[in-house]
Formats: C-alpha cells, structure tokens, sequence
C-alpha cells in the first residue's frame, strides 16, 4: 500500500524519487516528493504513474521525502496525494496508516483557525505538528506531542522548513531506517534504499527517530533516547531487478526451482522450535490472506495427509469465528509474505489476547508478523517484488510440507521430494510454456474461467483463479470438483474455459466432473501427469505427490502472466491491487 522514503544525503531529492521507484511494486494511485527549496519547502504532487515524471528535482536539496498513496481516505486527486503541507507551510509530512481520531483532531483544528486542502485523515497531522509548535521548542518535539495525540497507525516522515532534518516514526505501520556513510533513510520498505546501504535498524512501535547527519531513536511515549543497532540486510539490490526478463513477475516464477533446491535449509534451532510448537499444541490454526490463506488451505491437506494432524485453515479477516476457541493451548501459524498484513495482525492480537501461541511463516525480516511471533520460519524467497505472489507461495507450501515431514519424523523424505522438484519445476515450466502461450492466447478472450481440483488440488484450484484474476482482469472462480453441480454448472455454456487439475489420488472423480463440463460445451484444459487426448488441451505436470500443489501451480502462474500480455496488461502492475496491504 502507501510507501514512504525519507532521505538524508546529496542530491536527496533525484534519490527520494528512485526509492519511490523501488516502492512502486506496492501499489498505488498517486505520488509526491518534497524537499526544501528557496527557503520553502517545495513540494510535487501527480496522479499516475511515477515512471512517466521527469527528474529535474533540484541537485542541491540534502533532504528529501517521498510517498505514493493507494486511495483509502479520499479520492485519487492530487490534493489527496502527500505530501501534506501545514496550513502557514512551514510543515510537510508524508503519512502511512489511518488516523482513526482525525475528524475530532480536524474539528478541534479548524476551531483554532486552521483550513485544510485534501478530504484525508494525514493532513491534521501537518496542522496538528504546527499547532504544537507554538508551544514545544525543537521541531522533533512538537512531532512528539502530535504523535501522542493521534489514535489508529501510523508511519510518517516529516520536515519543517530551514531545518536540515527529517522526523520519523512508527506505531503499527512499518519504517526501517537504512544507515549509510554520510546518509541516513527511512522507508516503507527496505527496497528503497538497498542500492545505497544494507545496514538497517527496524524501528520498533511506538518509537520515532530523527535524522540528520546522525541518526537517534526515542521512545515517542517519554521521549527517552533508545539505543539503535544497524542490522545486516540479507538482501541484495541485484535480487530487487529484472534483470533480463521482461517482467519480476516472470523472473519470480523463474526463481522457484532455484528456491526450491535452498527450501530445506532452515536454521535448526528455528525449525526445532517451532516443530516443537505444531507438536504440543492441542488445536492448530493456519492463518493469512489472499494467496498466503490458500497456502494454508493447502498446509492443511500436508499435515492431515502426512502427520495426521488436524489443522484448521481460517482467513485471517474472519478469525473472530474462532474467538471463542482459541486458548492457551491453542498454536496459530501466521502466514505472510510481507508479514505487514493488517487483517492478519489483528488476528494474531485476537490469538494472543487469548493467551496461543503464535508461529509466523513470513518473507520479510523483522516484519511485524515476526516480531509478533513467539517462532518464525523465513520463506527466504528474496524480495517479491510483483504485486502477485508466486515464489512467496510456493515457498510457504514447500515449509508447511517440510513442517508436516518432521512432526512426523519422514524429514528426509520431505527433503528429498523437495529436492527432486526443484529440477522438475524447471522441466515443467520449460516443456509447457509454448503450449501454455497457445492456451492464453484463447483464455485472453474469455469472460469466465473455471477451475477445479479435488484434494490437495482444490486450494490449488483456488490459486489459480486468484493469479487469473488479479492479473488478467478475467473473472475466474476456483472450486472443489464436486461442488460443480451444486451451483456453477449453471454458467457452463458452449466454449466456456475450465481448467481441470488432475492427480494420480483424485483422476477418475474430476474427469467425471471435466466431462459433465464437456457435455454442456466447456473447453478443458486438463493438468495431468498422464495426457488427455479426448480433452482440449493437457498441460502435463509430473505426479510429486505431496508435493503436487507446487508442481500444479508453477504452469497455471505461468498461464496467468501470458493471458496478461496476450490483453496487454502490465503484469507488474495490476489495476486496484497493492502488495502489502496494511489497512483492515
Ligand atoms: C495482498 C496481495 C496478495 C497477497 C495478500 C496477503 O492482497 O496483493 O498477493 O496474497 O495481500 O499478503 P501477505 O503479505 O500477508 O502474504
């Protein structure tokens, strides 16, 4: 969603703007750059797409910031867009998160004398900053008392005119802090800056930090000066490119066989630790949202098939259904790749205000998920930088089969499946991609795609539908085969798309639905480790067994990238969607 950089260094203002560019994969509607200029501060403001702005920002600014917002208070206009000035603008201020109090502090404002410009929650907070400052002496102490009036989540970046510094803080929306020689940052995300320092700090909840030349961190609540200790950054600028592929989208379904090879290289400490967890607990939930919810569908179907475990999937968002159930006894495995997701946190707060245990499967380090994890698991799948999931998803599927295996003590198996899937994942997206080109070409014209599996195949089913859709703009429903004639059958007419996701364990019941399909006109397309001559078209996946939902899922990625070209769309950058999605 929104991201923010803050920037320290010369020429600020060309470097603000290239860390926008690296925030970009998280979706947004507008954006807007500030630094100071002619005494002032200067800011601009555009609506679009930041690739298409020219970068004639003044070289001399040492201090920048920066933001691009995805539309939640407010509609996508340039007035809305940050960052947002004081009413004297003497104050900017760029703001991630929701002020929940905004209209009571806008009301309290406006009575005092102050107008406002945009219909957003974030503009009191510029107002509020300047009213304090009749009274508080430094600029990072009127910052302070503002931020202790506000109710709801926030990460902001402020600047105040002729002071060569940025005020930073976070309280339930993320800020890392990158420390360079002679340059300090603060972003959304550490992308941002990763081309100029890995050396990071995670600035905790309820903490701000002011940088100039130097850079100091302070407990908001009492102001006392906290010690800060840059991390090592894991990631590397290069595994934030392209590279040569025409979009990450399809470079990250290309890193999957690779990832796969590293997927059992956990620390063994970390994995004994949470295996221990999944062992003693008496009920197992397996949470998350979009794609990381039906990794834990899937993650379900591993532990009941592998270590007879009972292991209840529930969307994050609708976790109060469990409220009344989840105890002291109970595990709740929170699943995210960004760890940022804010459903999912409210969960996991739900799950411990009852006293369980939390085990977080997360992407990004230091993530609030991971810090609000008692164990965590890192899916090591590199930054993810398309707004679509796939290597995050695959990786979370080969951890749970991995946690399955060794509650169960068959980790060598698990080991050896993943291992032997790494070089058939390749072979799978190499020997199908012409045949899958073909096929998008057909998918791209079509208004509804069905796709089906049973068993491990259904969640399977349900990822496919989402990658087409968040993609492609195709509507495409994913759904277990025998619920077919319970309802969407229906919407089967001459022509009409379905995907068939065949295993060894589930062939003969849902080629008994694929063919109810066929007779009432749909095209299928079977997915099978044997062909399917009497069908339109088979896309063949070799039988992994327990390991099928990330064998099945590689060329249906694969298929949803191409429908996207075949309708010319960037897949990089779908319509409406963003990658961390840090409001309820
Ligand atoms: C957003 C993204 C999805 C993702 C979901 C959960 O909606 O667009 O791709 O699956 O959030 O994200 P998480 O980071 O928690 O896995």
């Amino acid at each position: 969603m929104c991201g923010i950089v803050g920037v320290i260094s010369d020429n600020a203002a060309l470097k603000a703007f290239n860390g926008l560019r690296a925030l970009e994969y998280r979706g947004y509607d507008s954006w807007g750059l500030a630094y100071p200029e002619s005494g002032g501060i200067f800011v601009v403001k555009k609506i679009g797409q930041i690739g298409k702005a020219g970068t004639d920002f003044s070289k001399s600014a040492g201090i920048a910031m920066g933001h691009t917002r995805w539309a939640t208070h407010g509609k996508v206009t340039e007035e809305n867009a940050h960052p947002h000035s004081s009413m004297d603008k003497s104050i900017a201020i760029v703001h991630n998160g929701i002020v929940e109090n905004y209209a009571e502090l806008k009301s309290e404002l406006v009575s005092k004398g102050y107008s406002f410009k945009s219909e957003t929650d974030s503009e009191v907070i510029a107002n509020l900053i300047q009213e304090k400052l009749k009274t508080e002496k430094t600029f990072e102490g009127a910052v302070r008392k503002a931020l202790l009036e506000l109710e709801g989540s926030y990460a902001i970046v402020a600047m105040r005119k002729g002071e060569e510094k940025l005020v930073c803080a976070r309280d339930g929306s993320p800020l890392v802090l990158g420390v360079a020689e002679n340059a300090c940052f603060a972003a959304s995300d550490a992308t941002a800056f990763i081309s100029e320092t890995k050396k990071a700090i995670f600035l905790e909840d309820g903490t701000m930090a002011v940088l100039n030349k130097q850079l100091k961190v302070f407990e908001t609540k009492t102001g006392a000066q906290l010690k800060a200790v840059p991390k090592e950054l894991s990631w590397d600028f290069e595994q934030a490119q392209k590279g040569d592929y025409e979009h990450f989208m399809l470079k990250e379904i290309y890193e999957q066989p690779r990832l796969l090879k590293s997927a059992a290289n956990q620390p063994k400490d970390k994995m004994e630790k949470f295996v221990s967890m999944l062992r003693f607990a008496q009920k197992i939930y397996f949470t998350g949202c979009g794609t990381s919810y039906h990794a834990c569908i899937s993650g379900a179907y591993m532990f009941s098939s592998i270590a007879k475990t009972q292991v209840m999937p529930v969307l994050a968002s609708e976790f109060s259904l469990q409220e009344n159930f989840v105890d002291e006894n109970a595990l709740v495995v929170a699943v995210s790749q960004s760890g940022e997701t804010a459903d999912l946190i409210e969960a996991i707060n739900i799950a411990k205000g009852k006293g369980a245990k939390i085990a977080g499967i997360v992407n990004v380090m230091d993530s609030t998920v991971m810090r609000l994890s008692d164990a965590t698991l890192l899916m090591n799948a590199g930054p993810e930088i398309c707004v679509l999931s796939t290597k995050s998803y695959t990786m979370q599927l080969a951890l749970m089969l991995l946690l399955a295996s060794y509650v169960s003590g068959k980790e060598e198996e698990a080991k050896r499946l993943l291992s032997g899937l790494s070089t058939g994942a390749a072979k799978i997206l190499e020997s199908n991609s012409e045949k899958i080109k073909e096929i998008a070409k057909g998918l791209s014209r079509a208004k509804d795609i069905f796709v089906i599996g049973r068993k491990n195949a259904f969640p399977t089913a349900l990822e496919t539908a989402l990658k087409i859709k968040e993609v492609s703009y195709i509507h495409a429903e994913g759904f277990a085969g025998a619920e077919l004639k319970h309802g969407t059958i229906a919407l089967i007419e001459e022509g009409t798309p379905a995907i068939v996701l065949s295993t060894s364990q589930t062939r003969k019941q849902v080629a008994s639905n694929a063919i109810e399909m066929r007779s009432r006109g749909a095209k299928i397309i079977m997915v099978d480790s044997i062909p399917h001559p009497d069908f339109d078209f088979s896309i063949l996946v070799p039988d992994f067994g327990e390991a099928n939902p990330i064998a099945l899922v590689l060329p249906m990625q694969l298929l949803a990238y191409y429908i996207a070209l075949e309708r010319k769309l960037d897949p990089d950058k779908p319509r409406n969607l963003a990658k961390s999605v840090t409001v309820k």
